[in-house]
């Protein structure tokens, strides 16, 4: 028996997670979380891995045939799943244990396509591109659509893939992108505008192309460089990860290895602000806190204390009053989009006031209404909103517009005055695993409450 079928076989005693996203999107679509406020947060959480790392790593398992093993996979969110099923669907073989281990093997993909129903639920899907491309010289993917936070088009990601010879046509809502004869060749791709996406697809497009890949304005984010250390481990030859110019030497074929997503840094972010919320004390297992600086520097600002005790970090707050602060949004290393919803939560029971500008996405003030409905002061003008302490919020029902303003709301339920129930809370399973088990091992008062018994 050869190792990798040994290990796939290891793994068929274990428990495992069932791929079947079409079913599990319906039963928990209209569930709804109930929370009672005025808990402290006092206890340890567990952190998981990235999901932003992870759904890459899954991708750029399809450049090789061989077994690809990966450990703390966030394998209970539903983006994970979905895109599992999608991989699945085109003919890897998927093997997601509920431990975080995932094994992937693309060595019988027959289809090169991602269709509308998958990519609709995940944009992210548009990722698998770029393998496709690299390793079989073509793909079609299902153009994204609209998106609640903005446009997100995917320009960036074509121009890229055309600048190292793919042709790309638009047909029936479909991207067809078809490498030149003899594969992708290597180019200068001098992005306009900074994207993780884009930076990750070309990137893995072009550790398979003909020649040398420069990639000048590239994402600096630490899931892209955790990425492209997994894609050296395959045997990509790639330099310049961390800064905004990376370059890929393409190689003729990349093969298995075994690697450790790394640690949630939006997870860490979000429980630190709830314990900034709610006061107490909370250790962060598993986690780091490099890549936050800044976060934990304007939270240190508005009196949070935050150590490191090996790989845990311990939050605490005392009893003594927040304080305002500025933010404003920017690519790695400013202060990350996905942490922004959480800390206007925060900043709407500081002492003063705080503004928050917002220049990654358009239309990423929508749980600004919702905090309002909370007794929140928050006045919005253009890409920035001026928010302006209040003494308590009051709890209300409130709809989740998308993953990161679900959790803000469920943040600040969780200091508001009485009951407060979040709606349309399947965005939160795509991006957190167990928060309300998570949250309750810390003492807050928090239920899901399934659809079936939604009053
Ligand atoms: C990733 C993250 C998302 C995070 C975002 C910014 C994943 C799965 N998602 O999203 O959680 O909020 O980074 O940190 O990792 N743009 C274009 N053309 C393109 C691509 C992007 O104009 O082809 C624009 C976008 O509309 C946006 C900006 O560039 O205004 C940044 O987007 P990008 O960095 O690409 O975000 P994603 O990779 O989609």
């Amino acid at each position: 028996m050869n190792q990798n079928a040994s290990l796939l076989k290891t793994v068929e005693t274990t428990d495992f997670i069932t791929i079947d996203p079409h079913k599990a999107m319906q039963a928990s679509s209209l569930d709804k979380i109930r929370v009672q406020g005025g808990t402290q947060l006092n206890g340890t959480i567990p952190i998981s891995g990235a999901k932003n790392a992870a759904l890459k790593h899954m991708c750029a398992a399809m450049l090789t045939s061989d077994l690809i093993q990966f450990t703390n996979m966030p394998v209970g969110l539903k983006d994970i799943q979905t895109l599992a099923a999608l991989m699945k669907e085109m003919g890897a073989d998927m093997t997601l244990r509920s431990d975080g281990t995932m094994f992937i093997k693309a060595e019988n993909i027959h289809s090169t396509e991602a269709p509308y129903d998958l990519v609709r639920r995940m944009r992210a899907s548009v990722l698998v591109m770029g393998p496709l491309l690299g390793r079989f010289g073509e793909a079609t993917v299902s153009l994204p659509g609209g998106c609640t936070i903005g446009s997100r088009p995917i320009d960036l990601h074509l121009e890229g893939f055309r600048a190292m010879g793919a042709e790309i046509i638009l047909e029936e809502g479909y991207v067809k992108a078809k490498a030149p004869v003899g594969g992708l060749r290597g180019a200068k791709i001098i992005f306009p505008k900074v994207s993780v996406g884009a930076t990750e697809n070309v990137m893995m497009a072009a550790t398979l192309a003909k020649g040398e890949t420069i990639l000048i304005n590239a994402a600096r984010e630490p899931e892209i460089i955790d990425q492209g250390n997994a894609l050296i481990k395959m045997g990509a030859k790639i330099s310049g990860l961390g800064t905004s110019e990376i370059h890929i030497e393409g190689v003729p074929a990349l093969h298995g290895m075994t690697h450790d997503v790394l640690p949630d840094r939006i997870e860490t972010g979000t429980f630190m602000i709830g314990v900034a919320l709610t006061g107490g004390t909370v250790r962060l297992q598993h986690t780091r806190t490099d890549f936050l600086t800044s976060l934990i520097a304007p939270l240190e600002k508005a009196g949070v204390t935050i150590d490191l005790d090996g790989d845990d970090v311990i939050v605490h707050r005392n009893g003594k009053p927040l304080v305002g602060t500025d933010i404003m949004t920017e690519p790695y290393p400013g202060f990350a989009t996905d942490l922004q919803a959480q800390f206007m939560t925060m900043l709407t029971m500081c002492e003063g006031a705080g503004m928050v500008t917002e220049t990654i996405f358009e239309n990423r003030f929508m749980h600004v209404p919702e905090l309002r409905r909370m007794g929140a002061d928050i006045t919005v003008q253009g890409n920035s909103a001026i928010v302006r302490g209040v003494t308590k919020l009051k709890g209300a029902e409130v709809m989740a517009t998308d993953l990161r303003a679900s959790v803000s709301l469920i943040l600040a339920g969780l200091v508001a005055e009485g009951e407060t129930t979040v709606d349309r809370i399947y965005h939160l399973d795509r991006g957190y695993e167990n928060l309300v088990g998570k949250l309750e091992a810390c003492g807050a008062k928090v239920e899901r409450l399934s659809s079936s018994r939604v009053e």
